[in-house]
């Protein structure tokens, strides 16, 4: 088992990756302060891992809360749900919340954790690649807006994070390689080493070798780490995680939510700020080749979908978070294995970007 830190003075925690932790109690129980637990997952994860947590949970008073699966449930109504059973069952203070499952299931009960009673204590299993590398760190929690991805949610830390890679043998080929993009932009942000190893490992990572998924979960969480650590409520450098995510969410709002998969619009949408970057001059063709031929290799799209004209990009893009006093700000490589934040975008390269990105 690896353990790494994040490092957040008095709010700092472990996360810690490795096979067959779900039924290591000893591991989860000293995050656990009170006697009360709920565990919230969907109707997918449930049948497979709850009977294995709630087994090693059996010294707790131990409630569940099973929601309906997809990111198109990821709304304040389902949200809310998971109150009617904090509350019906008599959660107090010291409750912890634990989410067992992917994104969606971590995002919702983060946020749910945040502001039950004011805020208690919640732990994260993360069930699917993109969560384990990803959103189960750093403490972004919330849902879903019509009008925009995420747009109502807190930062709010959990006590710890425990990534049993071994959960990854059911999750399937789709969702894995939806996974493997959030991966790969750490490798673009700020490891290019990282992004070597990747193209030297991919199919290993593909074919669910455990050694190379345990690898690129403790690279890309140690990465994210780093960054959360720097700047916990995206003051500026955060941003960077953000990757390929702007262009992304306008696909994924667009589509409507869960026909792209998250992973899906990121790959996407990294391949436009990669284009866009080397129209600016800053990577070269063939470096914008390497990015889509890895992405490609990871059985991700590489083009934005066929019906999306750019004034539908532009509007949905404006209303991201990143967007300040009105301006639009992306997040372009400077070089590989380094990201910037800019607002200085030539409207023409954009448009140029637009019609290179798009499916026939
Ligand atoms: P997801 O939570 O929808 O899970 C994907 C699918 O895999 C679901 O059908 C789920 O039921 C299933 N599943 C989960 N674990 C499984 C397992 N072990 N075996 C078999 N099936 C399994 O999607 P995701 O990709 O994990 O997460 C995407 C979400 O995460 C999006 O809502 C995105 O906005 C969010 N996100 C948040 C952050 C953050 O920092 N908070 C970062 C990135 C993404
Ligand atoms: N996934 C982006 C972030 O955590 O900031």
């Amino acid at each position: 088992m690896q353990v790494l830190t994040v490092n957040l003075g008095d709010r700092s925690y472990p996360i810690y990756i490795g096979e067959q932790l779900l039924s290591q109690p000893e591991l989860l129980c000293p995050h656990i302060r009170g006697r009360q637990v709920c565990v919230v997952t969907n109707e997918t994860v449930a049948p497979l891992y709850l009977d294995k947590l709630c087994a090693a949970l059996s010294d707790y008073q131990v409630d569940t809360v099973i929601l309906p699966d997809g990111e198109s449930h990821k709304t304040l109504q389902v949200w809310s749900s998971i109150f009617d059973t904090l509350l019906s069952s008599r959660h107090n203070r010291t409750t912890t919340l634990i989410a067992l499952g992917g994104g969606v299931v971590g995002d919702m009960t983060g946020f749910a954790a945040a502001t039950y009673q004011r805020g208690v204590d919640f732990i994260q299993i993360p069930t699917t690649l993109l969560s384990m590398v990803d959103s189960s760190v750093g403490g972004k929690t919330g849902v879903n807006h019509p009008l925009g991805k995420n747009m109502i949610g807190a930062f709010y830390q959990p006590r710890c994070v425990l990534a049993d890679t071994s959960l990854l043998r059911t999750l399937p080929a789709r969702e894995l390689s939806a996974g493997i993009a959030e991966i790969v932009k750490y490798g673009l942000i700020s490891d290019y080493d990282f992004f070597v190893w990747l193209e030297n490992n991919m199919d290993d990572l593909l074919a669910g070798d455990m050694t190379a998924l345990a690898y690129a979960v403790k690279r890309s969480c140690e990465n994210k780490a780093d960054v959360v650590a720097q700047d916990e409520h995206e003051g500026g450098l955060r941003a960077i995680l953000n990757l390929g995510h702007t262009f992304g969410h306008a696909i994924e709002t667009a589509q409507g939510y869960g026909n792209w998969l998250h992973g899906e619009a990121v790959a996407a949408g990294m391949v436009m700020a990669a284009d866009l970057s080397c129209r600016r001059g800053a990577i070269s063709n063939d470096e914008l080749a390497r990015v889509i031929h890895l992405l490609q290799r990871a059985n991700l799209p590489v083009k934005a979908p066929s019906d999306m004209i750019p004034t539908q990009f532009m509007e949905l893009m404006g209303v991201d978070k990143k967007v300040l006093d009105g301006r639009l700000r992306l997040v372009l490589l400077e070089s590989m294995g380094k990201a910037i934040i800019t607002s200085d975008i030539d409207a023409g390269m954009l448009q140029d970007t637009f019609d290179a990105c798009k499916a026939d």
